[in-house]
């Protein structure tokens, strides 16, 4: 799909995104803009060297595909100066590799915090109460009527929740738990989370003007801490060679046996292998899943757990949001591309 045939630069999008305003953006540019309406959910670096061709000013891509080398490389001899992840992970994008090439790299924070956190939240408040077994329960025609065992799950107010990574996404979840919740809060991160804390102790303070006890915080000194302490546990970290399998088959069992765990970052985080066994061996664990350790693939064993809830890849999925990651992305090739020169 080309908009703008006679656009001076050329920029290439891997895949349609949502909305027209990024198209826009850059046709006011005097940008030439090319779509990727190939019938194929995840392009191979072949392909895109390809969609690159001869001449290239920028690329979007997405978070699927393999930036390193070869694609920096490609973009380079095109001419490119400018690439834009649609998402603000980026481990899939070789930095060092871009830099060799003069390629600048951008990414799209900011406008899917809240969407992502909501989906954190959602996925441990559907674990908590055992939503998706429920549901199966209702389709299936097994609800006889109401009886006082049936689908009994976990109160949220006033248990722990555990934060891993307190940044921007990690403390919008949190507050929605100890706000929506009353939730105590305990997290780990390397750097002090100074607003999120005050945030906590402010509402902690309101909670007692009305004569509720107050929720409380604590940042851990390990993240075993957390692990030991919380009732639910929400993964925030970036994912690079330290955060690599962070909860593997240890950390597991450090966990409160009817503990949930939600992982809305990256799947690899997470030793996907080690967890099937857990949710086995602990029927009253449970898992809210939203990235896997192989995407698009699950390990052998998990899409058979009821004590485990799966999606796939969709926390930034609202509209507002992926609009808006479509926008970041063509303003930061424009930025990095026309304006930088
Ligand atoms: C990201 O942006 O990194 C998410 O995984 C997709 O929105």
């Amino acid at each position: 799909e080309v908009w703008n045939p006679n656009g001076k630069y050329r920029v290439v999008s891997t895949k349609p995104m949502p909305g027209t305003r990024w198209i826009n953006l850059l046709i006011q540019q005097d940008c030439r803009v090319e779509i990727c309406t190939q019938n194929k959910t995840i392009l191979s670096v072949e392909d895109i060297i390809a969609l690159i061709g001869d001449k290239c000013d920028g690329v979007i891509g997405q978070l699927t595909e393999d930036w390193g080398d070869a694609l920096f490389s490609a973009l380079s001899k095109a001419g490119g100066k400018a690439f834009s992840n649609m998402a603000v992970g980026y481990n899939n994008v070789d930095v060092n590799a871009a830099n060799r090439y003069g390629v600048a790299v951008g990414n799209t924070p900011g406008v899917l915090t809240e969407t992502t956190a909501e989906l954190a939240a959602t996925l441990s408040v559907a674990a908590a109460r055992r939503i998706v077994e429920a549901d199966a329960f209702m389709r299936g025609g097994l609800y006889e009527g109401w009886l006082p065992h049936l689908f009994v799950g976990n109160l949220l107010k006033r248990q722990t929740v555990g934060v891993i990574g307190a940044g921007r996404i990690g403390s919008a979840y949190a507050r929605m738990m100890v706000e929506g919740f009353k939730m105590n809060l305990i997290y780990y991160d390397l750097y002090q989370a100074t607003r999120l804390e005050k945030f906590v102790t402010a509402y902690g303070q309101f909670l007692k003007a009305n004569g509720e006890q107050p929720v409380t915080w604590k940042r851990a000194s390990s993240m075993d801490e957390v692990l030991r302490e919380a009732d639910v546990i929400s993964l925030h970290p970036v994912l690079d060679k330290t955060t690599y399998h962070l909860v593997n088959k240890e950390r597991l069992a450090v966990m409160k046996k009817e503990a949930i765990l939600v992982n809305c970052s990256r799947g690899p985080v997470i030793d996907e292998v080690a967890l099937v066994e857990h949710l086995k061996a602990n029927p009253m664990f449970r898992v809210g899943l939203d990235v896997f350790e192989d995407e698009p693939y699950m390990k052998p064993g998990l899409a058979d757990m009821k004590n485990a809830i799966v999606v796939p890849h969709i926390a930034s999925a609202s509209k507002w949001t992926r609009e808006g990651m479509a926008t970041l992305a063509a303003l930061n090739v424009l930025v990095y591309h026309l304006y930088k020169k």
